[in-house]
């Protein structure tokens, strides 16, 4: 099977607030006399709830442009009675350019093929009709990747914590920071985006990670520091049969699988909480964690753990829209899903 392009997962992380990468802006308008002001009140209570600052009054002003924009287009989405709901959450001051912008530069990467032929140690599970890891303690609370884009050190870590509690009973929340600091071979590169599959490889390699505690998130690369101690291994890993919802089933039915998703969408941005069935593209840009399944209103969603804190979606999590008409899946989540053994 021929290697397909893959860019790694850069996880559209908040680095857009790092100088340098902000997008040119026009002139900006003064605000005008007929500027509702509720809704610069509104603005800088969101300023206040989200901790942001600007560098002066123009960028302010700006950033205020935006944010019409952005309440705008969610409250119409929100006038639809689609089976989501939309927010004006911490990414409401960016342009839907903007908060794409992290994984531009990682297009055309080539990474190993998946083992599509491998066996598939779930292929004869059945599944219930709704599973959810975390009422059977195998999901941390959710993280927070913050300014640099190593989602796929969080997906791969989530899903090792499931494996971790699957097999002894006992939930550790393990070091992303670990991964990112310390693989740095290939396709990983820490704060720059990498690849589930790869961070797995290091973690066997590795003999396991040390805990969250020992290790604790830094948000930025750093130097490699030998763990004192590791809390947890596995012994492998394993791709699910791509592009099959029903294989998936089977594997999230087993255990909490790494799934990668498009997470560009306008929609996803600021996705506040019901089943996303949002427009999607299949450009897998973001790694996750699917830790579960079931059924809402009539719509099948999966059950889906994020890495952008608690503030983002339900909770921290997303339910997605599940089996649908493209045989990838709701953004992409069939495309690539993995799990390690242990
Ligand atoms: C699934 O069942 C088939 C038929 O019984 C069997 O040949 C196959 O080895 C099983 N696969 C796994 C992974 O257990």
């Amino acid at each position: 099977m021929a290697a397909r392009g893959l860019s790694p997962f850069s996880c559209l992380c908040l680095a857009l607030f790092l100088l340098g990468l902000w997008l040119p802006f026009a002139t900006p308008r003064i605000l005008e006399e007929e500027t509702p002001s509720s809704l610069l009140v509104r603005f800088e209570q969101w300023m206040a709830l989200h901790g942001r600052q600007y560098m002066d009054a123009q960028e302010k002003e700006q950033r205020f442009q935006i944010f019409q924009e952005n309440l705008k287009f969610i409250d119409s989405v929100n006038a639809e009675g689609r089976p989501y709901k939309l927010t004006a959450n911490k990414f409401a001051d960016l342009t839907n350019d903007e908060f794409r912008v992290t994984r531009m530069g990682f297009k055309g990467h080539e990474c190993a093929a998946r083992a599509s032929d491998a066996p598939f140690m779930y292929a004869n599970v059945s599944a219930p009709t709704s599973m959810d890891w975390r009422k059977k303690g195998a999901v941390t609370p959710v993280k927070d990747q913050g300014q640099c884009g190593c989602c796929w050190a969080f997906s791969a870590v989530a899903a090792m914590e499931g494996i971790h509690q699957i097999k002894t009973g006992k939930l550790v929340s393990l070091s992303e920071q670990e991964v990112v600091d310390c693989d740095t071979k290939g396709e990983d590169q820490g704060c720059n985006g990498g690849f589930m599959d790869d961070a797995f490889k290091f973690i066997i390699n590795n003999h396991g990670l040390t805990t969250e505690a020992k290790y604790p998130y830094k948000a930025v690369d750093g130097s490699c520091k030998k763990a004192s101690s590791l809390a947890a291994t596995i012994t492998g890993y394993e791709d699910v049969p791509t592009n099959n919802e029903k294989a998936l089933l089977k594997a999230v039915t087993s255990q909490p699988v790494s799934v990668a998703i498009d997470a560009s969408g306008y929609e996803f941005q600021f996705y506040s909480g019901g089943v996303f069935t949002g427009n999607c593209g299949t450009e897998l840009d973001h790694g996750v964690t699917a830790v579960g399944y079931g059924t809402s209103g009539g719509t099948k969603y999966w059950l889906v753990k994020n890495s952008w804190g608690k503030q983002w979606g339900e909770a921290g999590y997303i339910r997605m829209q599940r089996d649908v008409a493209s045989k990838e899946g709701l953004c992409g989540i069939a495309m690539q899903p993995s799990y390690p053994t242990a």
